[in-house]
């Protein structure tokens, strides 16, 4: 039996060791700490943002952007945000262009009203290694990457963040991003749900998907019918679309390099009826002209109200290509001299898009992980119709009932979008005018839905 001494001693040491280690790392992260930002007006919340090394071997590692909330940090979730692609930039879209604090215009950053950080402390990480600031030294490490180890560099980036910042250890986390981070996400919370079997780490409290890709046939060919519903095609290309070639089957030969004539045909067509100058993202929004005249991909969506930059990306590409904004945030580039949206040295297996993870979303319901699906109802590239289609037969497989019959919700005065919820545990909801970027499109009433998920209430039924 240990003596009183002894044991008081022990406890001392205890004690000790670990204010010792919430001592280095209250140190690291606070050589993450932002002091500001070139441009940025004066906020009472602290920015942190730097690089964790996931692979000290090969040096690859992963940058990230924190925006604490702006109010009471400490009462309030840690959410991370996850863009898709893949390849494509969480700080760069995510951050800056759609619920991030600011939006660069020119040579200043403006707030952006409806910021989730109003609701929460929001994480950005640029993934895989080769996107945006994250990289690897060798750069063999950028060829073969795909969703798992994607997924499995996900979980080791947090797991070695929160040592950096253990006052976030047994903060309330939820996942969310959009798009291609529809596989990003459910693979990660799948490792995560997987990893607290054994080590309880992660307070994982759910996941919200925007305009993701869950099931690749589903989603990708929901797209004939959303253009022809939206006079974008003519009938006859619509049929075309539908029984020659379909979207799945020219994007699956397209990835091969086997595209046969038949599919080049019709796509050929739908191209020249759809037009460059309309924007895939959100159909109904102008684009922004100079990004469409110097690249094939419109990486910019459009207008709504005067409050919406359609150029805004461009801005973001300035910006985030400045020495002294990329000194501010700790950031520097690695094998590459521009920083970009999405990356170029990245050579990601595109095959994996084929590969459903609508059956994962399932087995986190049913491990208890709420889920949130949304779409921004003017996307084109993931319609609303497919991912409304996937979720209640997801609904159906898991017998859940319906809990909040399909109805309308509100923000503000005006309709925010429809919803339906599930078993109170699987949620989709339309955003009413928004883009593939719902944040970007419609800040507010994006705003409105953050919320309600974060709190685990149905969204507004009435104003
Ligand atoms: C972690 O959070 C739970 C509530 O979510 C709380 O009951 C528990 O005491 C917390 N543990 C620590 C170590 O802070
Ligand atoms: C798309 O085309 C493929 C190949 O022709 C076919 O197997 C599949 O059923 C089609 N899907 C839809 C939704 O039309």
């Amino acid at each position: 039996m240990m003596s009183h001494r002894q044991c008081l001693t022990t406890v001392t040491a205890l004690i000790l060791l670990h204010a010792l280690s919430l001592v280095s790392s209250t140190v690291m992260s606070r050589a993450d700490r932002i002091t500001s930002l070139p441009g940025q007006p004066k906020v009472g919340f602290q920015q942190y943002s730097g690089y964790v090394s996931i692979d000290k071997k090969k040096q690859r590692a992963l940058f990230y952007y924190l925006a604490e909330a702006e109010t009471k940090p400490i009462s309030k979730p840690l959410v991370l945000w996850l863009n898709g692609g893949p390849g494509c930039s969480s700080l760069g879209v995510g951050a800056f262009s759609e619920n991030g604090p600011f939006r660069p215009k020119g040579s200043v950053l403006v707030r952006n009203q409806h910021s989730w950080n109003h609701e929460a402390n929001m994480l950005y990480l640029e993934t895989p290694v080769g996107v945006g600031f994250s990289y690897a030294t060798q750069s063999s490490s950028y060829e073969g990457v795909n969703d798992k180890i994607t997924a499995k560099d996900n979980l080791v980036f947090l797991q070695k963040w929160f040592k950096r910042f253990p006052q976030y250890l047994n903060r309330s986390l939820f996942i969310t991003g959009e798009s291609y981070a529809g596989h990003y996400v459910p693979q990660l919370a799948q490792l995560m749900v997987q990893y607290n079997k054994k080590h309880h780490l992660f307070n994982l409290k759910g996941i919200a998907l925007g305009n993701p890709v869950l099931e690749f046939s589903t989603d990708f060919n929901s797209r004939a019918e959303y253009f022809w519903s939206h006079g974008l095609i003519s009938d006859p290309t619509y049929k075309m679309f539908t029984s020659y070639c379909n979207y799945s089957r020219y994007v699956s030969e397209y990835y091969r390099g086997e595209v046969s004539s038949m599919c080049s045909k019709v796509m050929s067509q739908v191209s020249t009826e759809t037009s460059r100058f309309v924007d895939k993202y959100d159909v109904t929004l102008d684009v922004c002209i100079p990004s469409v005249l110097s690249q094939s991909k419109v990486v910019s969506p459009q207008q709504v109200g005067e409050t919406v930059d359609v150029c805004v990306e461009d801005e973001t590409v300035n910006y985030l290509n400045r020495r002294d904004v990329q000194k501010a945030l700790h950031a520097r580039l690695v094998g590459t001299r521009k920083w970009a949206v999405c990356s170029n040295v990245l050579d990601y297996e595109l095959l994996d898009v084929e590969v459903p993870t609508i059956n994962i979303v399932g087995s986190l319901v049913k491990a208890g992980v709420p889920v949130l699906v949304y779409s921004g109802d003017q996307d084109s590239v993931i319609p609303l119709t497919g991912s409304r289609t996937l979720v209640n037969r997801l609904a159906q497989q898991l017998g859940l009932s319906t809990t909040v019959p399909y109805r309308v919700w509100f923000a503000g005065q005006q309709v925010g979008g429809w919803t339906q919820v599930y078993g109170n545990v699987l949620a989709f909801a339309t955003v009413r005018g928004a883009a593939h970027e719902v944040p970007f499109s419609q800040p507010e009433r994006s705003l409105v839905l953050f919320k309600a998920f974060l709190g685990g209430n149905p969204l507004p039924e009435e104003f």
